[in-house]
C-alpha cells in the first residue's frame, strides 16, 4: 500500500517535471514570468482585441488599471538591441548637490513615459514602472473630488486607431492621491501591496501562489516592495477644478500639497473638456499663472533644506493653438524660464478622411491616437525652433512605433508619451518601443540618444553639439 502511493507519487513528480520542462522550452514562461514573449502575445494580441469588442472604453480602462494593480500586466522584456543605446541625457534638469557642489542631470532610465490621463489618483504606480516606462505622469489631479462628466465619456474610432474622451477632470482630489503618493514614496504599502497582502490572507490566494512558487512559476507573483525594479521619474500633472474661482490659488495649493512628491510638475492649461478661462490660450494670463506655480515651487524647495531635489515644472500645451499663439506663448516660455513643455494635449478638431461613422466623431472631447500624431509632431517642430531648442520638451500623441518615437525626438522632444497607442496595442508596446526605437537608432548609425534629439533641424542641432563640445 506504501510503496504504491509511493511509486504513484513518484510519477506524478516525474509528469510534472516534464510538464514545466516542455513549457520552458516551447514558452520560457517558468524561467521569464510576466517578460516572457508568449505572455506579451497573450495579453496584446488575444486579451486586448477581445476585451475591445466585448467590454466598453471606459470600463476597459479600469479593467487595465486593476489588472496593473494586481500585478498581472506584462513585465519590461529586454532586447539584446536596446542595451547597445546610451539613454542617458546630460542636458536636462540639471540637479545641484549642495553638499558636494556636484551636478548631475536627473534624466530618466529612458525616454518612453506614461501620459497622463491613465492613472489620475496615482493607484499603480509600481506595477507602471515594471512594465519598463521610463517616466510616469499621474493625473490631472484636482484639488477637491470631482466626479467629471456624465457617462459615456470615452469612445473608441477602431478604423482610425483614436480616442474621443471628455472625462472632464475625474478625480479623487489631492487629499486621495497624497494617500496614495505617501505610500509609494516611503516604500510602504501602496494599493498594489494592498492588494496583494489581502489576497494573500484568502485562502486560495495561498494555494495558487504556494503552487506558483514550488513550481519555479513564481514570476507571476506581484511582487514585494523591496524586489522593485528601478524606478523612474513621477511626473504629477494638475488640474483645475469644473467650478474654481480662483484656479491660481487652486495651482499653488496643489503645488504645496504634492509637489515634495514630484520629480516634476506639469501644469495642464490645455484640456479641451474642462473651461480652462484663457489660462492656455491667452500668453499674459499663463505667464501670470506660471510665475504663480514657479513662486510655491521654490517655496516647497527652500522648505526641503538640504536636499539636492530639484522639481522642473513644466507646462502642457493644446495642439489647437494658431502659429501666432503659439509663438508668443513660446518667448513667454523662454522668457519665464519654464523647465519643459509637453506638446500635446488631445485636439478639439477633426482632421478630414477620418474612416470611422460620423455620429462617433462628432462626439464632444479630445481627440487622441493615430489623428493626432501628424499634428503633434509639426508643433513639437516648432515649438522647438521658435525656443531655439533652449526648452526641454515632451513629445506626446498618436504614438504606435518606434519609428512615431524617432520622428518625435528627430523634430525635438527629448522624451515621449503614450496612451491610445497602448488602447490598440496592448501594455506590452512599451516594451515594443523600446526595442523598436533601438533598432531604429542603430540602423540610421545612431547609439546615443542624445544625438537624435532635434536631428531635423540642422542649424540648432549643430549649434548645441558644439557648445556642449567646447562646454
Ligand atoms: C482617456 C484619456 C484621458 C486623458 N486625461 C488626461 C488628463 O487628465 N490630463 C492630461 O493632461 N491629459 C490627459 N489626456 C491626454 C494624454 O495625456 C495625451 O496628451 C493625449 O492623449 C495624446 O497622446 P496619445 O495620442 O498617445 O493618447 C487624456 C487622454 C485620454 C485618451
Amino acid at each position: 500500500m506504501f510503496q504504491q502511493a509511493m511509486k504513484s507519487l513518484r510519477r506524478t513528480m516525474i509528469k510534472g517535471v516534464l510538464a514545466v520542462g516542455a513549457i520552458e522550452v516551447t514558452t520560457h514562461l517558468p524561467t521569464e514570468g510576466r517578460s516572457a514573449e508568449v505572455y506579451h502575445f497573450v495579453c496584446d494580441e488575444m486579451a486586448m482585441p477581445v476585451i475591445r469588442r466585448f467590454i466598453n472604453p471606459e470600463d476597459a480602462h479600469h479593467l487595465a488599471l486593476a489588472v496593473a494593480q494586481s500585478g498581472l500586466a506584462p513585465t519590461y522584456r529586454p532586447t539584446a538591441q536596446e542595451q547597445k543605446i546610451d539613454w542617458s541625457m546630460p542636458n536636462l534638469w540639471i540637479e545641484d548637490d549642495k553638499s558636494t557642489k556636484d551636478s548631475k542631470s536627473m534624466a530618466p532610465p529612458n525616454c518612453i513615459g506614461l501620459a497622463a490621463g491613465f492613472d489620475k489618483d496615482a493607484a499603480a504606480i509600481r506595477p507602471l514602472f515594471d512594465m519598463g516606462f521610463g517616466f510616469l505622469e499621474i493625473g490631472s489631479v484636482c484639488l477637491k473630488s470631482q466626479p467629471g462628466n456624465p457617462k459615456p465619456r470615452m469612445f473608441r474610432l477602431v478604423p482610425d486607431e483614436g480616442v474621443i474622451n471628455r472625462y472632464g477632470f475625474n478625480s479623487q482630489g489631492a487629499d486621495a492621491v497624497e494617500a496614495n503618493l505617501q505610500a509609494y514614496r516611503s516604500g510602504g504599502v501602496d494599493k498594489t501591496k494592498e492588494d496583494s497582502t489581502s489576497n494573500e490572507k484568502s485562502s486560495l490566494w495561498s494555494v495558487v501562489s504556494k503552487f506558483l512558487q514550488n513550481n519555479g512559476l513564481d514570476k507571476f507573483l506581484p511582487r514585494s516592495s523591496d524586489e522593485q525594479a528601478v524606478q523612474g521619474l513621477l511626473g504629477i500633472n494638475l488640474g483645475k477644478n469644473k467650478n474654481s474661482t480662483t484656479p491660481t490659488e487652486d495651482y499653488r495649493t496643489l503645488i504645496q500639497q504634492l509637489g515634495p512628491y514630484a520629480d516634476y510638475l506639469v501644469i495642464n492649461v490645455s484640456c479641451p473638456n474642462v473651461d480652462m478661462k484663457n489660462l492656455g490660450k491667452s500668453t499674459s494670463a499663463m505667464e501670470e499663472l506660471l510665475l504663480a506655480c514657479q513662486d510655491e515651487r521654490n517655496k516647497v524647495l527652500q522648505n526641503q533644506k538640504g536636499s539636492k531635489k530639484k522639481i522642473p515644472l513644466l507646462v502642457k500645451l493644446s495642439p489647437d493653438l494658431t502659429d501666432g499663439e503659439l509663438k508668443d506663448i513660446c518667448i513667454c516660455l523662454m522668457k519665464i524660464k519654464i523647465d519643459g513643455i509637453i506638446m500635446s494635449n488631445t485636439t478639439s478638431t477633426r482632421p478630414n478622411g477620418l474612416l470611422s461613422s460620423s455620429s462617433i466623431v462628432a462626439e464632444r472631447g479630445g481627440l487622441s491616437g493615430k489623428p493626432l500624431k501628424e499634428r503633434s509632431t509639426e508643433c513639437i517642430r516648432k515649438v522647438y525652433q521658435w525656443t531655439d531648442g533652449s526648452i526641454p520638451i515632451i513629445g506626446v500623441g498618436g504614438i504606435f512605433t518606434g519609428s512615431d518615437v524617432y520622428e518625435k525626438l528627430k523634430a525635438g522632444a527629448s522624451m515621449v508619451q503614450i496612451y491610445s497607442g497602448m488602447v490598440y496595442r496592448g501594455p506590452g508596446m512599451v516594451s515594443k518601443l523600446r526595442h523598436e526605437l533601438s533598432e531604429r537608432m542603430l540602423q540610421d548609425g545612431y547609439r546615443r540618444l542624445d544625438d537624435v534629439i532635434g536631428l531635423d533641424h540642422e542649424d540648432l542641432y549643430w549649434k548645441r553639439k558644439n557648445y556642449k563640445l567646447n562646454a
